[in-house]
């Protein structure tokens, strides 16, 4: 499997603040089957600096050269805060320098200009991912919202713990609904700590794969994500 949202990188988010919990995470996520992944800190200004992810980044990738992982780039990026970065620097904040942009929003308040913004996106030739939409209340509550203005405009992605009901009953329906209907590429763990990958991914393909069977399995924990990785 392939995991295209997570937080490994030592001290540059909320995620571990050592590279011995990064190197832990890394070490759940393998025992789980997981072959490469990219690792995506908050691209958020207001909250968090990203001076310091490059060269933690190179560390960590350093140091998990034997694990036997492909660690890679992307970034989680916030995109209210975000925009202008995106825009003038293109590709330095994409999953991986592809055409592939993670980014997620505001979870109570919907931002009022999200047409606008997912189409000047595509007009930069980048390709938008939502991340984690079932944990945005406006939309877990509002369906035809997230049909109307997600689902023309971006590929999706869920959390794992979402799946698995860390986040509750309505997040986890709202997770099933979106999968019965086809609207999900792409599911990750969004892990912070180890036990996101032991205790919740684990569960969630358990679930994935009696909702909707192992071939769509496969197709959102692996092949849509080998897609990224090949592309450019
Ligand atoms: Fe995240």
């Amino acid at each position: 499997m392939i995991d295209i949202h997570c937080h490994l990188i030592p001290n540059v988010d909320d995620g571990p603040s050592t590279i011995e919990n990064s190197m832990e995470m890394i070490s759940e996520a393998i025992k789980l089957g997981i072959t490469s992944i990219i690792t995506t800190p908050h691209y958020n200004k207001s909250i968090y600096r990203s001076d310091s992810v490059p060269d933690n980044f190179y560390k960590l990738k350093q140091s998990s050269r034997s694990l036997g992982v492909d660690l890679l780039l992307g970034y989680e990026v916030f995109l209210c805060t975000s925009f202008y970065d995106i825009i003038s620097q293109k590709r330095k904040y994409t999953l991986n320098k592809s055409k592939y942009l993670l980014f997620e929003l505001p979870f109570d308040i919907m931002p009022v200009d999200i047409n606008n913004t997912m189409q000047k996106l595509h007009s930069e030739g980048l390709v938008p991912i939502i991340a984690h939409p079932e944990r945005n209340k406006y939309f877990s509550k509002d369906m035809d919202k997230f049909i109307n203005l997600i689902v023309p405009h971006c590929l999706v992605q869920l959390d794992a713990a979402s799946i698995a009901g860390v986040y509750g009953l309505n997040v986890k329906r709202f997770t099933k609904r979106l999968i019965s209907q086809n609207l999900v590429d792409f599911i990750a763990s969004d892990a912070h700590r180890p036990e996101d990958y032991k205790n919740w991914y684990p569960k969630a393909l358990e679930n994935v794969k009696s909702w909707a069977g192992e071939e769509y399995c496969n197709k959102v924990f692996n092949s849509n994500q080998n897609i990224i990785l090949n592309s450019y």
